[in-house]
């Protein structure tokens, strides 16, 4: 499908990976973007920057409610699947989240089918494969769900409902469907709903006060990082293709310790603060181990995707956004 002159929604158009998904497609040239969010954890001013280009609108609307989305896909080419609820939210709210994922999932496809938009870009996760094994992850692993946490493995559920939803529309009704699994996203716009991302921004938070950082654990747990930059291009190339039915893994394939994240976190921000081990709290936590090796070959052959934006550059972009939104509010 070509970008140039296409016609897209964002369902969950307020998110972090919504607003950057936006962002890249108005520059690749997109006629109309149309951002769906019925702001339940994302708000207007998190996209207020993307409100002034002429092409992009804002619809407040609710993939639990069919008929908003029979009325907001009218004329979409194509339409990113990204509302949704990560496993914080739906640990607060397990009935919601679900239905959100599940059941809003089921509204989008099913809404596109009746509009005739010919693709579907669904948000999938990383955390479909559960705790991680050893050695490497492709999309062929399965799911181990039997270490993770319950609201952890409700979330990764929903995400292999969502997924298998895709495949069955592409295979009955012929609308391409793609589903992107990703690790763990990061960069401006950073919102407080990451689990694993909260290392970053809480860490920034007390940085900021002049605290030290805190690791829980010995620090070799392990995350992949993605750059939200990084993710929001796979999802155009996604849409852009003509891959269908399938599942891909958008990571770097780098397990970056929390100690080597705070480092550099610590680095970019010019800090001589020393990070303090803590006992791992009572928390909702995922992917805890020391080992992680998801593996990118298919997205690469089968997109030609693959990570640009370093750790180091992804934190220094991150951090800077940051510093920009506080000299605005502190000017305000
Ligand atoms: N952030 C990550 O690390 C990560 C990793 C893997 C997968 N994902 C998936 O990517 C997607 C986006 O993640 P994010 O971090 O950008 O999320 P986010 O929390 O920033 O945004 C989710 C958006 O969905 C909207 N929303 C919730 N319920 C809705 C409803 N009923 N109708 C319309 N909009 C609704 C929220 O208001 C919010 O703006 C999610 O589906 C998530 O599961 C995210």
């Amino acid at each position: 499908m070509q970008i140039d002159g296409g016609r897209f929604v964002i369902t969950g158009g307020a998110s972090l990976i919504g607003s950057h998904t936006a962002e890249a497609l108005l520059a690749e040239g997109a006629a109309h973007v149309v951002l769906l969010d019925n702001y339940a954890l994302g708000s207007p001013e998190s996209i207020a920057d993307l409100i002034p280009d002429p092409r992009v609108k804002l619809v407040r609307g609710d993939v639990l409610r069919i008929n908003e989305l029979y009325d907001t896909f009218e004329g979409a080419d194509g339409v990113f699947a990204i509302a949704g609820f990560l496993t914080l939210p739906m640990a607060q709210d397990p009935l919601l989240g679900l239905a959100v994922n599940v059941q809003g999932h089921a509204n989008v496809l099913e809404a596109c089918r009746y509009r005739g938009a010919r693709r579907v870009v669904f948000a999938s996760s990383t955390a479909v494969y559960g705790e991680p094994s050893r050695g490497p992850m492709t999309e062929e692993t399965s799911f181990d769900w039997a270490r993770f946490q319950p609201a952890a493995a409700m979330y990764a559920a929903s995400k292999i409902v969502g997924e298998n939803l895709g495949r069955h529309y592409a295979g009955k009704y012929g609308i391409g469907t793609v589903s992107l699994r990703y690790a763990t996203v990061y960069g401006e716009r950073q919102h407080y709903r990451g689990i694993n991302a909260l290392y970053i921004v809480e860490n920034y938070d007390r940085i900021r006060r002049g605290e030290r950082p805190q690791i829980p654990g010995d620090g070799r747990e392990v995350h992949d990082y993605i750059h939200v930059k990084d993710v929001a291009r796979a999802n155009v190339m996604a849409m852009a293709s003509t891959v269908s039915g399938e599942s891909l893994n958008v990571v770097t394939g780098i397990a970056t310790t929390l100690d080597q994240l705070i480092a550099t976190l610590l680095r970019v921000m010019g800090s001589n603060l020393q990070p303090e081990y803590r006992p791992v709290p009572e928390m909702t936590r995922v992917s805890v181990g020391t080992e992680l090796a998801f593996g990118r070959d298919k997205i690469q052959s089968v997109l030609g995707w693959e990570p640009r934006i370093d750790l180091e550059q992804g934190i220094r972009r991150l951090v800077e956004w940051r510093e920009r939104e506080e000299a605005k509010r502190t000017s305000a």
